[in-house]
């Protein structure tokens, strides 16, 4: 049986402000049409479980890469981030799709892209590119602080980062 009408609209809004940043989704929530909830709620689980996977990753590649461990040369090891990494990308395009987000209009989002940038360079510097372990260490802590720079972006939805929620 299909539940009625204005059910499904605030179990809808429930949802969506339950998944995240609860005054940046209530706004949203109007946007995703009733169908697309399922949608943006899956997304949103790949998103965020992409981003999990990709700073573990990292983390353990810099733990083999600093102690000499052989691992690093793995086929498994080289591509696998690649996957993830590809995943984790197409699914925030996908949640941009979704949601409508006019992108050029929203500096957090523009500022998540520019900082994804800066997080795959440092991570190349940081994971072989860097000529001395001085600068291989600096690139992986600043990686490490790229990453939770952007977190914090996604989660208040602003430039400001963790500043933002204090
Ligand atoms: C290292 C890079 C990234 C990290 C750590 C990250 C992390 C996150 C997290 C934790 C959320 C959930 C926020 C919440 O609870 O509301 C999120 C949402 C989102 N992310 Fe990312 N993200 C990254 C890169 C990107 C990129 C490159 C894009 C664009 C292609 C993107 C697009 C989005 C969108 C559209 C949402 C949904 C916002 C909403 O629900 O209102 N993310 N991201």
């Amino acid at each position: 049986m299909q539940p009625c009408k204005p059910y499904v609209g605030i179990l809808t809004a429930l949802r969506v402000a339950r998944i995240g940043g609860a005054t940046h989704n209530a706004e949203i929530a109007p946007q995703i049409g009733h169908g697309k909830t399922g949608m943006y709620e899956t997304l949103k689980l790949v998103h965020i479980g992409t981003a999990i996977l990709t700073i573990s990753g990292f983390i353990l590649r810099g733990y083999w890469m600093f102690s000499g461990s052989p691992n690093l040369q793995l086929k498994v090891v080289k591509v696998l981030p690649h996957i993830v990494d590809t995943v984790f990308l197409v699914s925030g395009i996908a949640l941009i799709v979704t949601l409508n987000l006019p992108v050029m209009s929203q500096p957090w989002l523009l500022m998540k892209f520019v900082a994804l940038v800066v997080y795959i360079v440092l991570g190349a510097i940081a994971l072989g590119r860097g000529k001395t372990m001085r600068a291989r260490t600096i690139a992986f802590l600043l990686a490490l602080a790229t990453f939770a720079y952007i977190v914090g972006v996604a989660l208040s939805k602003s430039t400001a980062s963790w500043f933002a929620l204090i």
